[in-house]
């Protein structure tokens, strides 16, 4: 079959028009304005996928929400990093109000310190040679840093190490508080552990902490009350036995996004809160004191950006986030809470609805994620945006390799 020059012309016509009037868009003008601190122009439309996204006003809300609750009870916040890994973030918490910085790895308190930052407590004791010694040298390098140790092991280790630099190291019991993972024993095994930090000739007893992980997705308000009330009142009845017998214990720490308005009650002196700034689906349904079932104290204000990638079966498309990405069936599509979200592969995630609305090839879809710590570790950085503008750029430090070790 022959086909004349104007058929193929006019059937090419769309295409051609298209091309000649799209505004040539290249991605590394993107990366070079970023560079520069130039986010003028720049959309989520432009952004490379998966991604996060953070939404700047729901950010700054949570913020000054927990700074706001902190201020009027009189309780001291040390917001934990471990969600965020960020300075920029740690200096916003810091502004309206947080002690320092907590870290969960000594690669965490490194990075902190490194970037001009004092009172970093972390809240994992040091253990085997490379840390003890780490935290040892970053004692030095920062005397207001402080470490926690639940064994006497630990404590003779970061003596011997604080005896060689010649330097005194503050160092608090770590009190279990329902979490098998770490925590010595309260009451008087823990008064010991205390007594010896204090007596020992280079360490500085800087108080006690006791973290009760399982309160803090405890679901319903007064269940995670008496969750945390049975976790952390041993650990407080312990500080009370180390006042009594003469110790000097100028912090109480321990406490979480969830029992944020729980633990001045029982006699914590500061919060080592992490997720409020986020917000993730694990935090979102834990219930809220006035008996909401959505824990609505603080706002989903970080997700991941993704783009649809396929769209041609009915009723479901194609994202491109997956495994590595860490979608997972529990994230949730921001603003469409019926759509399921299910794992297709490494790059591959499908989005799935009953009815209503699907979503178009190349659409930009915002997903909520189950856990942020470990999905925040997957990226380089936060768009900071107000809605389709980018507005800033924070990059996300010590999460590959040896940076996160
Ligand atoms: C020791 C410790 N403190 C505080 C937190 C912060 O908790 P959240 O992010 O739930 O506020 C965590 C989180 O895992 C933690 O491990």
């Amino acid at each position: 079959m022959t086909v004349s020059r104007r058929a193929l012309l006019f059937s090419a016509a769309p295409a051609l028009a298209l091309a000649n009037s799209a505004k040539v868009f290249r991605y590394a003008e993107v990366e070079a304005k970023i560079a520069k601190k130039d986010f003028r122009g720049i959309t989520k439309d432009d952004l490379p996928t998966p991604c996060l996204t953070v939404e700047r006003a729901l950010f700054e809300k949570n913020l000054k929400a927990m700074s706001d609750y902190c201020k009027s009870t009189g309780i001291n916040l040390r917001a934990h990093c471990k969600i965020h890994k960020s300075t920029d973030v740690t200096r916003k918490q810091i502004a309206l109000g947080s002690l320092g910085v907590c870290c969960a790895t000594i690669a965490e308190a490194e990075l902190m310190v490194n970037a001009g930052f004092k009172n970093v407590l972390h809240t994992c004791q040091p253990a085997g040679k490379n840390k003890v010694w780490r935290a040892a040298v970053l004692a030095q390098r920062e005397p207001t840093t402080m470490f926690v140790a639940d064994d006497p092991i630990t404590v003779d280790l970061l003596d011997q190490a604080a005896e060689a630099l010649k330097i005194k190291m503050t160092v608090l019991p770590d009190i279990y508080a329902g979490l098998t993972r770490h925590g010595h024993a309260p009451g008087d095994p823990g008064l010991k552990l205390a007594q010896k930090i204090d007596s020992s000739k280079n360490l500085k007893l800087g108080g006690i902490m006791g973290y009760s992980g399982g309160a803090s997705h405890t679901k319903g308000w007064e269940a995670r009350r008496e969750k945390s009330t049975k976790d952390v009142v041993p650990m407080v009845e312990t500080a009370k036995l180390l006042k009594k017998s003469g110790l000097n214990v100028p912090i109480i720490t321990g406490g979480s996004t969830g029992t944020y308005n729980i633990d001045k009650a029982l006699g914590l002196t500061e919060l080592q809160a992490g997720s409020y700034i986020f917000m993730d689906t694990a935090y979102m349904n834990i219930g809220s004191r006035e008996g909401t079932e959505r824990y609505s104290d603080f706002d989903v204000s970080m997700n991941v950006l993704t783009t649809v990638i396929s769209a041609n079966h009915t009723g479901q498309v194609t994202i491109d986030a997956g495994n590595k990405a860490l979608l997972r069936p529990t994230d949730r599509v921001k603003n469409r809470p019926e759509v399921i979200v299910e794992n297709q592969g490494a790059e591959y995630g499908i989005l799935k609805w009953n009815d209503g609305n699907g979503f178009k090839l190349g659409e930009k879809v915002e997903l909520i994620t189950t856990n942020l710590d470990m999905t925040t570790n997957c990226y380089d950085r936060y768009y900071v945006c107000e809605g389709q503008n980018v507005v800033d750029v924070w990059p996300i430090m010590g999460r590959a390799g040896a940076l996160q070790r």
